[in-house]
């Protein structure tokens, strides 16, 4: 498949002004630079985030995190993960995670209007380790490309859409990230095996349980591929080498997002980040054939969700 003149590696827009006159125009401008596989860029927190909650977050992590990947917050039942420490900590905690997530989702709102009225709201985290120190297994690493996929999210072909705010002091957080999904696809679906999964059906205990009314979280033949592809793509040491990219590094008190079932990336190293993640449905889309819902179903020629 020939690479869409219209992606690029990369492409890194810096939003700049975000003021009073940020357009309809505009806001709808950044979600095609988002579906393209771009990165949306701001040198700084463009939500309110106190800086006692900055602070909180800081000394929580040198006390407490060691033995937990993130802290995570469910913003539909408001409900806090993966926390261990004192009740008061734990209280405190909840709060900073709620306000956080409330903030970032009414900025996003504002910044991509088009999307609003449609996605879902998904969790939050804050990533406390340093991501270079890390032992992880192959599949869980996170400096190695990768598109994203939930293994306990089917999302049946909506997008995932992440918000990242850096709150090192010092140090930036540094990714590697390309190629587009299209051309991504193009170059790797088949040796991924997308026909398998493609002509896969749906288990027969499933047909079941549908026609009898009960619910199901059923994962698609689109999320059983992406879920693949994930560990395909960590597992396969060509890709990992070859595969065009940039080298990114976003500072201290930077914020960037990005749809990461999209565009391949990989976190080199960085500490202390907060993110929010939203699911877009591609009926929400300004190009809708860019999604990889789309792409995948046009290589393979089959409904995938
Ligand atoms: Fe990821």
């Amino acid at each position: 498949m020939p690479v869409d003149s219209r992606l690029e590696v990369v492409p890194f827009v810096e939003v700049g002004d975000f003021g009073p006159g940020f357009t309809a125009e505009r806001a709808r401008q950044c979600c095609a630079d988002l579906e393209r596989g771009g990165i949306l860029f701001f040198s700084g927190i463009p939500y309110e985030l106190p800086q006692a909650d900055v602070n909180f977050l800081l000394s929580y992590a040198a006390r407490d995190s060691r033995f937990h990947k993130n802290v995570s917050y469910r913003p539909a039942s408001d409900v806090l993960r993966g926390f261990a420490g004192d009740a008061e900590s734990r209280r405190r905690t909840h709060d900073v995670m709620r306000r956080y997530s409330r903030q970032v989702t009414g900025f996003v709102a504002r910044l991509l209007a088009p999307y609003a009225a449609h996605w879902s709201l998904d969790y939050a985290s804050y990533r406390p380790l340093e991501e270079a120190a890390r032992s992880l297994s192959v599949h869980k690493r996170n400096d190695l490309l990768h598109v994203d996929a939930f293994p306990t999210r089917p999302t049946r072909g909506g997008r995932i859409l992440r918000v990242f705010t850096n709150l090192h002091p010092a140090n930036p957080r540094v990714w590697e990230a390309g190629l587009p999904f299209p051309a991504l696809a193009g170059q790797y679906a088949a040796a991924a095996e997308l026909a398998r999964f493609a002509a896969e059906n749906s288990a027969p205990w499933r047909r079941v349980a549908r026609a009898l009314g009960l619910p199901l979280r059923e994962r698609s033949r689109y999320d059983s591929f992406m879920l693949h592809f994930h560990d395909w793509m960590k597992e396969n040491p060509e890709l990992q080498r070859t595969l065009p990219r940039r080298h990114l590094e976003f500072p201290p008190s930077s914020t960037w997002l990005v749809f990461t079932d999209g565009l391949p990336h990989a976190v080199m190293s960085g500490q202390f980040a907060l993110e929010q993640t939203f699911i877009v449905p591609v009926r929400a889309m300004v190009e809708p054939e860019l999604a990889p819902i789309t792409v995948l179903e046009r290589l393979s020629g089959a409904k995938l969700a």
